[in-house]
């Protein structure tokens, strides 16, 4: 069995082989496109950018063996479309297509790069709205949110594109004076990006951005469930004057898509997000090549509350790094550890404001809450919520379906949770908070760094000095002080310990695809 296929057999939320010619899932929710759906369908299709194959070469592709997979609107079950179930032969096809444009994009000037970058970007914004619908129809989340990913995630293009201009050598002083000194920056070469489906446009481009920036080409493995943003993206690329081959997109058969983006020697570099689990399998699967990796993984995000914080600022913080896009970003809050001089307070303004999300379609109006993407999340939600009810914490609101059906979960706020519960040791990914309290900033900090995770963190306090020593006590790479949403293009986002490798976004991000060379002009003192 390949390491991929085992990666995935060990991840219960991993992307899955969806492919009609072993098609086992489960179809209890299928029913005929809705009219909403068909109007929003109507809509993607007059835009021009409701693509619905694979991308190859600059070729719109079927998958070779004629396979399809579905793609589902998680708030109603409908099929909102077929693509390509691809596997190793298509994928295969890529990374050529991506070797080939290689040599010629990475010898353009960095500013026709950034030309076609700024491009892509103005066609993104410009769409913005009708992909902000697309994300809404297969991911789920509110149409707001969407919009807002729309804007987060073309930010990346937009910042490559004038980062592109910047990728700095350096003249090193020799040790002897007959020499001279340099170091390149150079393209590591083709990349493949695995990508996910909480975010279905800002993780590719993220990665992307700063890849195509640089003069790297591109192999992208969206996620299944959610293909048809990178779908729609990449045909804006090619809108963008983008040449053929320098992005791909391939998707269908995740391990192997993935065994051949591992396998291939031509594939330098292999950027990831998504499970700790597949991370880690990734990153072993590279070695046999010795690519390059970078990985956002897993985090397990703690949000502390002290007695001196600002309740109003501690309640909204607290409910947008939980809640956004339901609880299911790597970066949520997974645990809220409250001071016991103001937990009771906090506690019952935080369930208020829970309380007042409202739950549905992300189409309707005033929705804050869309379903989870999946029955296999609601059942983990279900799980970890019985696990902690059953080691003494107590439901203050919520803990169960939304009488909507579907994937809907009620917004959840447990108490009395404590470090020996399952949503405390891993990451819930859902609309769940549990709510721990503490003592002491010393027990605080002790609680908030036992875990193997270490990606984003959250601070409440007034207190500046408390602030900046308990920032520097944690074990993440990205701390929120007094602010519950701190992604940007401009910043670096990724992990210490199991949450990853690497960077992304910021001026840091583009390293990742970069190689050094170091340059000696020898004999320079000869006429
Ligand atoms: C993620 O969930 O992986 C990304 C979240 C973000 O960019 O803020």
């Amino acid at each position: 069995m390949s390491i991929f296929r085992m990666a995935l057999r060990s991840c219960r939320l991993s992307s899955q082989s969806f492919c009609a010619a072993h098609m086992h899932q489960d179809f209890r929710f299928f029913r005929q496109m809705s009219m909403d759906a068909q109007s929003i369908a109507a809509q993607l299709n007059t835009s021009g950018i409701f693509r619905t194959q694979g991308l190859i070469g600059g070729k719109w592709t079927e998958a070779y063996e004629g396979n399809t997979i579905k793609v589902h609107n998680p708030a109603t079950g409908d099929v909102i479309a077929n693509v390509p179930c691809m596997g190793k032969r298509e994928t295969s096809d890529a990374i050529s297509s991506a070797y080939d444009a290689f040599s010629s994009w990475s010898k353009l000037a960095a500013s026709q790069r950034s030309k076609f970058l700024r491009k892509w970007y103005d066609l993104l914004i410009a769409h913005k709205e009708v992909l902000g619908k697309l994300i809404t129809l297969e991911q789920g989340k509110p149409l707001i949110e969407a919009m807002g990913e729309i804007s987060y995630g073309a930010s990346f293009i937009e910042f490559y594109a004038e980062e592109a201009k910047r990728v700095y050598g350096d003249i090193i002083p020799a040790t002897l004076a007959d020499r001279r000194l340099f170091v390149l920056k150079q393209p590591v070469g083709v990349v493949g990006a695995i990508t996910p489906w909480n975010f279905p446009l800002a993780m590719i481009t993220r990665k992307v951005g700063p890849a195509l920036a640089c003069g790297c080409t591109v192999v992208i493995k969206p996620s299944e469930l959610t293909p048809l943003t990178a779908l729609a993206a990449a045909e804006l690329s090619l809108q963008a004057g983008i040449p053929p081959g320098v992005v791909n997109v391939v998707m269908g058969n995740a391990s192997d898509i993935g065994d051949t983006l591992l396998e291939s020697p031509q594939v330098r570099k292999i950027t990831f997000t998504g499970s700790t689990a597949v991370g880690k399998k990734l990153m072993a699967g590279s070695a046999a090549t010795v690519k390059k990796v970078s990985l956002e993984l897993g985090g397990n995000a703690p949000c502390m509350v002290f007695d001196d914080a600002d309740l109003d600022v501690a309640v909204k913080g607290s409910l947008a790094a939980k809640f956004r896009n339901s609880g299911q970003t790597c970066v949520c809050v997974n645990r809220i550890i409250v001071q016991e001089g103001i937990y009771e307070k906090f506690a019952k303004a935080f369930a208020i404001a829970v309380q007042n999300l409202k739950v549905g379609n992300g189409f309707t109006e005033g929705v804050a809450q869309g379903p989870l993407i999946n029955e296999a999340a609601v059942q983990k939600v279900e799980s970890f919520i019985q696990d902690a009810v059953s080691k003494g914490a107590t439901v203050m609101l919520g803990g169960k379906r939304h009488s909507l059906g579907m994937t809907f979960y009620e917004p959840t706020v447990i108490s009395n949770a404590n470090s020996e519960m399952l949503i405390s040791r891993e990451e819930v990914f859902g609309p769940v908070a549990p709510l721990i309290r503490f003592k002491t900033e010393e027990e605080a900090i002790r609680i908030a760094n036992d875990t193997n995770a270490g990606l984003a963190s959250y601070i409440f306090t007034t207190n500046v000095q408390r602030s900046w020593r308990v920032s520097e006590a944690l074990e993440y790479g990205l701390v929120g002080v007094n602010e519950g949403i701190i992604s940007t293009e401009v910043a670096p986002f990724g992990g210490f310990k199991q949450s990853g490798l690497g960077r992304e976004g910021s001026k840091y991000g583009i390293d990742e695809y970069l190689e050094i060379k170091y340059i000696c002009l020898g004999n320079m003192d000869r006429a």
